[in-house]
């Protein structure tokens, strides 16, 4: 296998910590990106030191709240400068990930993600999106959300999966320069999902358990696109690539559940 020089935006994240990992244990040089390792996407600040000499980048940068307008600034601003340096520095291509049913979300964070993978394929780099579905991780931090022993959890239908499942994938993807372009329509973005569906309720019980927290069903009313998110808009399609830990494994693995 032939190694290559990978930047990843969004580094110390919640999934950018295991597309480190990763690309670490396949032998590449990795750059990590965020604004503790000096690196802000949006100011550009140590951004075109960051990019010097790296083949492909891979964007799993995320804005921290939901609202919709803030979120897509955020994704517009980050995914233009990493872009447009990148191709200044010689960068070959570029990979990110988004959100399993994000061209049907009409609100919220979600809906954010359309201008993100819109600002992609239209950039000057070539790029590649891979969208996931909630990752085990998110059930912790919306444990964390809530206040107090009790936390109010929507039954909403979901297909979680492992970060560390979906930085695998994305690896692959963007260690590939033969993946097929997604801009043209007809070509499905490739989904990575988790082995079964579930509720967002049930996983959140399993885990609240663990943190002698009790978790009360809601039937997501409220939320931004409750509706089509229970028709199951957030799940993932046929071609989708299903891969474990179930939920219940990966918790069997946390020593100490926690959100990240
Ligand atoms: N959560 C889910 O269940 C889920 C499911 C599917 C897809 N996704 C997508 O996966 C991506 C990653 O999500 P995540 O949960 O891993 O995010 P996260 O844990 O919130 O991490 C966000 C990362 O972005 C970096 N960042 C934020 N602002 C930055 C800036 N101005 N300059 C440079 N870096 C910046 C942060 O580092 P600093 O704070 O140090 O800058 C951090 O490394 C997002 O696009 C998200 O929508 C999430």
């Amino acid at each position: 296998m032939s190694t290559s020089k990978f930047a990843v935006a969004g580094a110390t994240g919640r999934l950018g910590r295991h597309v480190v990992d990763v690309l670490a244990e396949r032998g590449h040089q990795v750059v990590p990106m965020s604004r503790a390792t000096g690196v802000d996407i949006i100011t550009g600040t140590g951004l075109a030191e960051a990019l010097a000499g790296v083949d492909v980048i891979i964007d799993v940068a995320s804005w921290h709240a939901s609202d919709r307008e803030a979120a897509t600034e955020f994704f517009r601003t980050a995914t233009r400068n990493l872009h447009e340096t990148g191709r200044q520095a010689g960068v070959g291509r570029a990979v990110a990930v988004s959100i399993i049913g994000a061209d049907k979300a009409t609100a919220g964070f979600v809906a954010a993600q359309q201008v993100h993978e819109e600002a992609h394929l239209s950039c000057p780099l070539p790029a590649r999106i891979l969208r996931a579905a909630q990752f085990h991780e998110f059930v912790g931090q919306l444990l964390d959300w809530q206040q107090g022993d009790v936390a109010y959890i929507p039954t909403l239908p979901t297909q979680l999966v492992a970060c560390r499942t979906v930085a695998e994938t994305l690896v692959a993807l963007a260690e590939d320069p033969d993946a097929p372009a997604q801009a043209a329509p007809g070509t499905p973005i490739p989904e990575i999902a988790g082995p079964r569906t579930e509720t967002m309720a049930d996983a959140a019980k399993l885990l609240g358990a663990r943190r002698g927290i009790q978790v009360v069903e809601v039937d997501g009313s409220g939320m931004p696109d409750a509706e089509i998110a229970a028709a199951g808009a957030f799940l993932p399609r046929p071609h989708a690539t299903l891969a474990g830990p179930t939920f219940q494994e990966w918790l069997d693995t946390q020593a100490c559940p926690a959100s990240t």
